[in-house]
């Protein structure tokens, strides 16, 4: 009996939107609201924050990174069977995202060219754009059964069917003056999605954790989050954990990553991208995970070696005095020369972008993925682990292997584009954030613009050349 080769899925390419202006946060910004330049820069890890021009908002920049993707892959609207998108700053409480999206596009390649094309916006906070992407895998899988594509495709390279088109859009905004400006940014990134992938393949085993929870919300009506700014660090952190413990259950338990004495999953990972809200909170997450992860290993001599045994409880008399020692454990592990080699080598690459750029919410860990092909980190054979955080709140873990077609593609040049960007005062940006500037700070200029918003609430767009 002949066998179907069993389908390989993933990511083959990625296009990356961000506005042309930023604010710098270690200049005039960190002087008017007080704060040390340093705390931005090392604290927070953010030395610049994307600003959307007057004329921009995430369906914009949602347009312009799917453009970018079909014109350097030179794939037609046809090809196209899935445009998914995850976005928390949604333009309209029932009209779909990508329908504005598609109507752009097809100012470009014609009317009607996406009709047989579908769209969905997905709204899960930050982890939304991996849930559209898990999505897009599953039509990619069912539709290969529909039509019954081929192995011997595979095997001559030809690409086979359509492809999914997974974008993550955002404008992360919050009031001015609070401790979450300095963590703003905006920005898109569009994935391309098919069979036989030339970047990454995905892996079969999704990790989950979901609870209800406060830490960061946005209630209907509202342009700003409601956050509650330290919780939402540790709901982060412990959904990270339940969804890396789930991944590790499912992958040691179907044989994906077999342990060897001494080693454990992480050791697995050549890098682990997780969400970036602002560049420490990678930090936060590995420290969290590597600690767990190593303390029952032989390299725990050498930490302890460093750093002393991890408080117990029992050695405390109370709760508080308890606390107070673990929380000071933390931050010398996280600075050990052990955690901050594997941390150098294993996450910190991959915050890059992020640093120049701010968050993007639901685009932040493939933002992530674009600043580890920025400096050319990743190696056919490798299994890269990502971990994907919602607020609300969710995180999904779940890991890639980078493919060999990975050689043949071009990577870099993003920063040198970034370094290209405009700086804006103080006072342009504060207009920008209250929506009390109508006029673009740069006029708009082969991309996408937001013409009108019509009186009852239609959002005209057009593709200024
Ligand atoms: N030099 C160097 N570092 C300094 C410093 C200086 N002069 N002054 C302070 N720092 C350090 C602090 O020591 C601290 O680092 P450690 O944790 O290592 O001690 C770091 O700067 C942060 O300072 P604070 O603890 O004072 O934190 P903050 O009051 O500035 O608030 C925040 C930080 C809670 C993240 C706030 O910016 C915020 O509310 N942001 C929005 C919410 C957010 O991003 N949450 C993340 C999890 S939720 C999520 O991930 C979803 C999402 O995308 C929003």
């Amino acid at each position: 009996m002949t066998q179907t080769p069993k389908t390989v899925v993933g990511i083959d390419d990625i296009a990356v939107h961000v506005p042309k202006l930023f604010i710098s946060t270690v200049d005039e910004f960190a002087r008017a609201r007080g704060i040390e330049p340093a705390k931005l820069a090392r604290g927070i890890g953010v030395e610049k924050m994307a600003v959307p021009d007057a004329h921009e908002d995430a369906a914009t920049m949602a347009a312009s990174s799917v453009l970018e993707l079909m014109r350097k892959n030179d794939l037609s609207p046809e090809e196209v069977g899935r445009i998914y998108i995850g976005t928390e700053s949604g333009v309209d409480e029932a009209k779909a995202i990508g329908t504005y999206v598609i109507g752009m596009l097809e100012r470009v390649y014609g009317p009607g060219s996406f009709q047989e094309c579908s769209t969905v916006e997905f709204k899960s906070a930050c982890i939304a754009t991996t849930h559209a992407l898990e999505n897009v895998v599953y039509w990619l899988k069912a539709e290969e059964n529909e039509n019954d594509f081929s192995g011997a495709d595979r095997e001559s390279g030809q690409s086979r069917g359509r492809v999914g088109i997974v974008v993550a859009t955002d404008v992360a905004r919050y009031e001015l003056n609070s401790p979450g400006e300095y963590t703003q940014g905006a920005g898109s990134v569009a994935l391309l999605v098919k069979r036989d992938p030339r970047l990454l393949a995905l892996d079969p085993v999704v990790g989950i954790f979901t609870r209800d929870e406060n830490d960061f919300f946005r209630p209907i009506g509202m342009k700003c989050a409601v956050v509650n700014g330290k919780y939402s660090n540790l709901c982060y952190l412990a959904a990270m954990d339940g969804a890396f413990y789930s991944y590790k259950k499912r992958a040691l338990g179907r044989g994906m990553i077999r342990l060897e004495g001494g080693d454990c999953t992480t050791d697995h990972l050549s890098h682990i991208i997780f969400h970036i809200p602002y560049p420490r909170m990678a930090e936060y997450a590995s420290a969290s995970i590597f600690r767990r992860e190593w303390r029952d290993l032989p390299r725990w001599q050498e930490v302890e070696e460093e750093i002393g045994p991890e408080p117990r409880i029992e050695d405390f008399e109370g709760q508080k005095e308890y606390l107070s020692a673990e929380g000071d454990y933390k931050r010398r592990f996280s600075k050990s020369d052990k955690f901050l080699e594997v941390y150098g080598k294993k996450v910190k690459p991959s915050t890059l972008i992020s640093s120049v750029v701010g968050n993007i919410y639901t685009g932040s860990i493939y933002l992530g993925l674009a600043s580890l092909l920025e400096q050319n980190l990743l190696a056919p054979g490798e299994r890269v682990g990502l971990g994907s955080y919602g607020s609300g709140c969710s995180a999904a873990f779940f890991s890639v292997t980078v493919q060999t077609g990975i050689r043949s593609m071009k990577t870099g040049g993003f920063l040198e584009m970034l370094n290209e960007r405009v700086e804006i005062s103080l006072e342009d940006y504060q207009h920008l954030h209250e929506g009390e500037r109508r006029e673009s700070v740069i006029s708009p200029s082969g991309e996408f613009a937001l013409m009108e918003i019509d009186r009852d609430g239609y959002r005209r767009y057009d593709f200024v050349g």
